[in-house]
């Protein structure tokens, strides 16, 4: 069964560690993070982005494919369903179809219109259950083509938000998506401290976790951030892995273009870099 975010993202701040959000794109991916997370014995929450939201043939299909694998694959490790980067519509969507969590991307609003569409968001994803993240600060990089330009929060408008009473908190904190630039500054641990002065408990959330160094994860882990979200990271694998297959001649020997054999190597891959962010992360038998 699904659960909200909540009560893993709670335990992870108070125990100092932070629970991986891991984007899935389909079966494969899916199937790879879900047995990696029931291995390890630790919480995990599925990303879906509205683009692969609509690439996994709509929101219904995703959380019925994903309630059956946990029941076929025997999944006992906490399991939310997460929209990521969720517009108004989308979340409602999300909701409905029987996601366990919602991201509400409100960034590129005015604070007011951030502020008011959260503060209804809040309140339904009490009503059912399920657990809301919000947004303060863009995040940049690119994503599903939309291109932020990696903005600093201001802490101020973090508190405004948390106060609302959504369960985590994404800031942007010179965080992007996809690979980091040769030239980044890093991450903004200064903002951050101060960020999780102003908002006490609320878990906070670090997008664009491919790239940045495990000494940054470590910090930001220890100044509040409880979810970590990982994406390009698991692409960039199943690609480099696939490629080596396709490269040795594989595909071309007995049935080895069979999907099951061919997709083998890539799925592996994914497992073994979900295993070293748990590692990472600290949520090895948290579950
Ligand atoms: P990366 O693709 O950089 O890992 O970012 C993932 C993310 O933040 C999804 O919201």
């Amino acid at each position: 069964m699904l659960v909200s975010a909540k009560e893993m993202l709670k335990k992870a701040k108070a125990g100092h560690y932070a629970v991986g959000q891991f984007n899935i794109n389909n079966l494969e991916w899916t199937k790879s993070i879900l047995l990696t997370a029931e291995e390890l014995k630790s919480p995990v929450i599925l990303g879906v982005s509205e683009g692969a939201g609509k690439y996994m043939c709509g929101y219904t299909t995703i959380v019925g494919m994903v309630n059956g694998m946990i029941k076929e694959l025997g999944i006992t490790v906490p399991v939310a369903l997460h929209l990521d980067h969720g517009s108004y519509e989308g979340a409602y969507k999300c909701i409905e179809a029987g996601f366990s969590s919602v991201m509400f991307d409100g960034s590129h609003y005015p604070i007011e219109e951030n502020i008011a569409k959260t503060r209804e968001l809040v309140a339904l994803c009490e009503q059912k259950g399920l657990s809301l993240e919000a947004e303060v600060g863009a995040i940049g990089g690119e994503e599903d083509g939309v291109v932020g330009g990696g903005e600093v929060a201001d802490p101020d408008e973090c508190k405004m938000i948390a106060d609302l009473g959504v369960t985590m908190l994404a800031a942007g904190i010179g965080n992007i998506h996809g690979k980091y630039p040769a030239n980044w500054a890093g991450l903004n641990f200064e903002v951050l401290e101060e960020i999780s002065k102003k908002v006490g408990d609320m878990p906070l959330v670090l997008h664009g976790g491919t790239g940045i160094p495990e000494d940054m994860i470590k910090k930001a882990i220890s100044l509040g951030v409880s979810k970590i979200n990982v994406n390009t990271e698991c692409q960039l694998a199943f690609a480099a892995a696939t490629r080596k297959y396709v490269e040795a001649g594989k595909d071309l020997e007995g049935k080895g273009f069979d999907p099951r054999k061919l997709l083998a190597p890539g799925c592996e891959a994914i497992k073994e870099t979900v295993r070293e962010k748990i590692a990472l992360f600290g949520s090895a038998g948290k579950a």
